[in-house]
């Protein structure tokens, strides 16, 4: 098997990252979601741009976005 990142920060030497939870409470509405790619081909990594479903056409793969969601609050 090959690499599967072939466009992202490929200058680092291993793409980690850190998300605090109050920061994604503050970049998510009430009733509202963020996207984060997971298959690597996304043009606005780290957030999903839809671009995986043409992967998954041309490939059979079945990769998706992780979706965070916040409830709507009453
Ligand atoms: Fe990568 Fe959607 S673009 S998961």
């Amino acid at each position: 098997a090959g690499p599967i990142n072939h466009i992202i920060r490929k200058d680092e030497k291993k793409v980690t990252d850190v998300v605090d939870v109050e920061d994604l409470l503050s970049m998510i509405k009430p009733g509202g979601k963020i996207s984060f790619c997971r298959c690597w081909k996304s043009q606005d990594w780290p957030y999903c741009d839809g671009v995986h479903k043409e992967h998954n056409k041309c490939t059979g793969d079945n990769v998706g976005a992780l979706n965070i969601v916040r409830k709507k609050t009453s």
